[in-house]
This record gives C-alpha cells, sequence and structure tokens, in this order.
C-alpha cells in the first residue's frame, strides 16, 4: 500500500516524538522487515509518525504489552490506519470491545475448542505430506506458493466444511489477501470473500452440521440466535484472520530453518523438540501489529495521547525488545515459554482464537517437512523477499535441496 502524504502533527504531539515511519514501507523491509522495525527503537517508548494519516506507535515492549490487554481506554473498533477499512470489514468479535465482545468471543472460543483441533490434525498431515510428496523430488521450491499458501486454505475449506475442490475459487481471494497486486480493491476484496461465504452461512444457520460455522452459530449469543449480518462478520473474520498469518507463520519458519542448518539438524534428530521449537520460531517471528483508537486519553511515557488518536501496537517490537526476553534474537528451544510471555497471537480479551490451531498446523508442518525434504537451505541465487503491512510477511522464499 502506498505511503499518503503526511499530516500536519496535532497540537498535543510533542515535536520531539515525531518520526517519519511508514508501517507499509518502513526502511529495508524488502529485504529484512524485522530489522527494519527495529530502526524505531530508541529511547522514546512512544512516537507518533505523520504517515497513514497520523498516528502513534509504541516501540518499547512493555508498553506494547501492557496496552495490547487494555480495553478500558483503547477500543479495536478502528480495526487499521487505513481509513474506513474497520466500517468495511465489521469483524466479529474481532472489532467487538467488552462487555459486547464476551459472548461472541465464548461463541468461537467454543468453536475452536482443544479436541476439535486435535481432531484436525490427520487431516493437515494428509495435506501437507500430499503436497511435500510432490515437491520432494523438485530439488527445491519457491516455497510461499508451492506450500505456504495452499495449505491454510486448505484447511480453512475443510473446517468450514466445503469440498476442498473449492480451493481454486477461494486461491484467488488468498492471494489479494496475502499479495494485493492493486487489481482489487479492499471493498472488491470483501465483497469477493462474501459472496464466496454467504451459501455456507446460510446453509449452516438452517442447517447445522458439525463443521466449524455450525458449531459456532449454535451457540446462542445472550439467549437469541445469530443474525446473519452477525454470521456474515463472524465468518469474514475467520477468512480474513486465519489465512495471511499462518501464510506468514509457515514462511518464516521456512526461511529460519533454511539459514540454521544446526537447527534444522537438531529437530531432524529429535522431533521431541518440535513443539518446543514450535513456539520458540513463533516467538521469534511475529508477524502481526494490531492498531486501537484511543477511548480515554492516555498519560505515558512523558506523553499524552488524546481520545480519538490511532495507536500502533507492532508485536515484533515487544517479542525482540531485550528487556522483556534475554538475547530475544536467538532461537532457543528450551527457552521454555510457558506460560505464553509473548505478543505473536496477541494478549488480552482479543487474543487470537485460532492460537491453538496456527500452533498444530506448524507443528505438523515442521514435522512433515523435515521428514519429506532433505536438508534444504536458501537458493543463493535468489534472495528471499518480504513486504511489511499489519501482516509482515516473505514474499518469496526460493528454497533449494
Ligand atoms: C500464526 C497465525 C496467527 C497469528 C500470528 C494470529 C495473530 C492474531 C493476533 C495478534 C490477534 C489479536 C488481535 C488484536 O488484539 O486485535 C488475533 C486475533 C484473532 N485471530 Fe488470529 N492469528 C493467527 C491465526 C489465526 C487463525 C488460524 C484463525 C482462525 C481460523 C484466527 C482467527 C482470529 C480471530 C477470529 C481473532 C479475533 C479474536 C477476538 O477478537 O476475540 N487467527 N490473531
Amino acid at each position: 500500500m502506498a505511503s499518503i502524504t503526511p499530516t500536519i502533527r496535532p497540537d498535543h504531539v510533542p515535536d520531539a516524538r515525531v518520526v517519519d515511519f511508514d508501517i507499509f514501507a518502513p526502511p529495508g523491509a524488502e529485504e529484512d522487515y524485522f530489522a527494519a522495525w527495529k530502526s524505531l527503537r530508541g529511547g522514546l517508548g512512544l512516537v507518533w509518525t505523520p504517515r497513514n494519516h497520523g498516528h502513534w506507535i509504541a516501540t518499547r515492549g512493555a508498553i506494547i504489552r501492557e496496552l495490547w490487554g487494555d480495553s478500558e481506554r483503547l477500543s479495536s473498533e478502528a480495526l487499521a490506519v487505513t481509513p474506513g477499512l474497520g466500517e468495511m470489514m465489521d469483524f466479529i468479535p474481532l472489532q467487538l470491545d467488552p462487555p459486547q465482545h464476551k459472548p461472541f468471543r465464548n461463541a468461537v472460543m467454543r468453536g475452536f475448542a482443544n479436541h476439535h483441533v486435535t481432531a484436525m490434525m490427520p487431516m493437515v498431515r494428509d495435506v501437507s505430506r500430499d503436497l511435500i510428496a510432490g515437491l520432494a523430488p523438485q530439488g527445491g521450491c519457491e516455497f510461499m506458493t508451492a506450500f505456504a499458501e495452499i495449505v491454510p486454505l486448505h484447511i480453512f475449506l475443510s473446517l468450514i466444511g466445503v469440498p476442498v475442490e473449492d480451493r481454486a475459487r477461494l486461491r484467488p481471494l488468498g492471494q489479494q489477501l496475502t499479495r494485493p497486486d492493486g487489481s482489487m480493491t479492499v471493498v472488491q476484496l470483501r465483497d469477493a470473500a462474501d459472496d464466496y461465504l454467504r451459501p455456507y452461512v446460510e446453509a449452516r444457520i438452517s442447517n447445522p452440521g458439525d463443521d466449524l460455522f455450525s458449531r459456532i452459530l449454535s451457540v446462542p449469543i445472550e439467549g437469541r440466535a445469530w443474525t446473519f449480518e452477525e454470521a456474515q462478520r463472524m465468518c469474514r473474520n475467520l477468512l480474513f484472520g486465519g489465512l495471511d498469518t499462518v501464510v506468514a507463520m509457515f514462511g518464516n519458519i521456512a526461511s529460519h530453518l533454511a539459514r540454521f542448518p544446526e537447527d534444522q539438524h537438531q529437530l531432524r534428530e529429535d522431533a521431541a523438540r518440535i513443539p518446543a521449537a514450535t513456539d520458540e520460531l513463533m516467538r521469534r517471528y511475529p508477524t502481526v501489529s494490531v492498531t486501537r483508537n484511543l477511548v480515554r486519553d492516555i498519560e505515558m511515557d512523558g506523553v499524552t495521547m488524546k481520545v480519538g488518536d490511532l495507536l500502533y501496537l507492532p508485536s515484533v517490537l515487544h517479542n525482540l525488545d531485550p528487556a522483556c526476553f534475554d538475547a530475544p534474537e536467538t532461537v532457543d528451544f528450551d527457552r521454555g515459554l510457558s506460560p505464553v510471555r509473548h505478543t505473536t497471537m496477541g494478549a488480552g480479551a482479543h487474543r487470537c482464537v485460532g492460537a491453538g490451531l496456527a500452533r498444530m498446523e506448524a507443528m505438523v508442518f515442521i514435522e512433515e517437512w523435515l521428514s519429506g525434504i532433505p536438508p534444504f537451505g536458501i537458493d543463493p541465487d535468489r534472495p528471499a523477499k518480504m513486504r511489511a503491512g499489519n501482516v509482515g510477511a516473505l514474499t518469496e522464499l526460493y528454497l533449494k535441496w
């Protein structure tokens, strides 16, 4: 997304807090998204950028962690720094604030209960194995299109109980979401997703099965049934929340294992370490940043942020802050992250409902990839490319084995 003309600094933003930082194009993000964000780290915990209509950015881990869970002073309604995006998407539960948020969140959480996630494991394994069997003889691949973008789509379709042959219809939407090429506006993308989902939402309301949508929609909201409009907003949230993010996570895990052969070797030798390694890789490579709009003034770090201001919370500056995690850039499979303290999946009332599913997908992917693909590295002739945004991700990752 293009950077826009800088906004004039409001009076309550001190000069010393102004930085020129475009979250869609931080300097050097194409080569290294994580390093690009680190360039913002300095003495100040809260800075303000005139880019993208002007917003605050929290840059210190402790502040990010604290404000992420603050539903008293911060609302999730705005969704993003892109004007109008929040109104257009109107996600349930993501854009609802407590107390309205709670009954919807409970219903969605019921749908993602652990035993449902565990029951999906064989399917995730089969999809991964099939793809890997086709890739192994090729000696290399562009990982994002050949694997990372395919598996989450497939899983989403199975979750909602739709024939996986439908993948061809949904894939272009997934691609636009992951790598927008300007051919579709966000409105067109939302409408296309809604058009795709509509018949399934209608069917799951009138004739529930045992798929994810049916499970969620069968949980009453304060004693009444979901309306069609609420159901659509929830299904849209799951579609948009669970594709791009998982694609990005797969890319970062593959990239790490390709760049650190000794870590790859450790996991090949001892598969029992894969669950802990998954947690650590998810901490080390956070991709999501969220936007909150202030509903009360906040005095912090020597400044006052005002009602109506937008605040950007990047998980990368929390998880990679040495004041929050020892040697944060080192991947240490023995880090022992229980209970989870990082913000890769958020924190507080909106913490990701798909966290268990995403973790399971990552574990199965690592297990299956390492057992089906010989030792691999990055193709030295084709350096990896990344893009920034609310979900930072690799866009090209050529692997060789
Ligand atoms: C590695 C993959 C994933 C990452 C990094 C991720 C990250 C996040 C984060 C950071 C939040 C909190 C947002 C906020 O505080 O505003 C969140 C919420 C959410 N995620 Fe995920 N997510 C992932 C996978 C998934 C999957 C697979 C699904 C579902 C299919 C999903 C559905 C949701 C939903 C519905 C919410 C809103 C929860 C609420 O508002 O109560 N996510 N996710």
